[in-house]
């Protein structure tokens, strides 16, 4: 059995298989699938992130345009500039990157609520949150359904596993949730009000973590044989770490995602699929019944 479950090179698979996907959709309809990404200031984080993300578009054949706002933009401009994407047919996916400067902060729901549904490739609109909560997955967030890819390629059987998430975030532990009850694992769910984490965390079977926190998972805190699920990305002296101490734990658990090389490849190219599937929606469907 592997131990390392390699979502790099997962990610790389899944990633050449959308390639030629979008390539025989292209025949079909001549139209390519266009991602939107909306930028509000300069966040040094979400600039690595995006520099990722265009270039795995490239990789796949998915256009991508980025729509740049001053730090200083109003509710009222952001909230219009969404609405403009919704009605160009041209754009497929809309994605509006977090975080926001500190003054429309409180107006996050506000503006991914504006997102049409079709096109909410991060599935963070509620009509998308609710059809998740019926187990639809189409449109669920791209985070875990990356981790569920990963599980689900190392045939890791998810029936009856008690799994611990260490997260509840819209993006990652509540979406999670409903794609493990729906594959029927037990699932409990830890946040920074959960007393006594390691009593929870030490019974886990699958140990999926995302709190941000460098290497806050260490042996002592795990069952042997665990699965373990590496989602934070934190920076150390400059250098990208993740929320389980590697190391440390290596020899006692059963799998584990590197960090990075893990979890992040995959939730870019769950963004992809999401993009292809939010054309297939929009473009193929009409294509199909022209
Ligand atoms: N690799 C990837 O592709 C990827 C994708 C998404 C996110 N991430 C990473 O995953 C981490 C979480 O992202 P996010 O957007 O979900 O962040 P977030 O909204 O800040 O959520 C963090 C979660 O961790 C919980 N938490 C924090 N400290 C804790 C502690 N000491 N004990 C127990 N729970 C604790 C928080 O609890 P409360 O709810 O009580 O505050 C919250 O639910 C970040 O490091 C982010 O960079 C990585």
């Amino acid at each position: 059995m592997e131990k390392i479950l390699d979502g790099k090179a997962l990610a790389q698979k899944l990633n050449n298989e959308l390639k030629s996907e979008i390539d025989q959709l292209y025949k079909i309809s001549k139209i390519k699938p266009k991602l939107a990404t909306i930028l509000v200031g300069e966040d040094p984080a979400s600039q690595v992130y995006i520099n990722i993300k265009r270039k795995v578009c490239v990789e796949v054949g998915i256009e991508s345009i980025f729509i740049k706002h001053p730090a200083t933009i109003d509710k009222d401009d952001l909230i219009a500039s969404i609405r403009d994407l919704n009605h160009d047919n041209s754009i497929h996916g809309i994605l509006l990157q977090i975080p926001l400067p500190v003054h429309l902060k409180p107006y996050i729901p506000s503006f991914i609520n504006q997102i049409s549904p079709i096109k909410d490739v991060d599935g963070l609109h509620p009509i998308n949150k609710g059809k998740l909560f019926d187990y639809n997955e189409e449109y669920a967030p791209c985070t875990p359904k990356g981790i569920i890819a990963l599980l689900e390629h190392y045939n890791v059987n998810l029936k009856g596993k008690f799994t611990v998430i260490m997260n509840r975030s819209n993006l990652v532990g509540k979406p999670l949730i409903f794609l493990l009850l729906k594959r029927n694992a037990t699932v409990a769910v830890c946040h920074t009000s959960t007393i006594n984490i390691a009593n929870l965390t030490k019974m886990a079977d699958i140990l999926i973590v995302a709190v941000g926190k460098p290497h806050f998972i260490s042996k002592d805190k795990i069952k042997r044989g665990a699965i373990l699920i590496d989602v934070g990305v934190s920076r150390v002296n400059g250098k990208l770490c993740g929320d389980v101490n590697f190391d440390d734990v290596y020899e006692k658990c059963g799998m584990i995602t590197p960090n990075p090389g893990g979890i992040g490849p995959l939730t870019v190219s769950f963004l992809m699929r999401n993009t292809l599937i939010a054309y297939q929606n929009q473009v193929i469907s009409n294509s199909i019944k022209e």
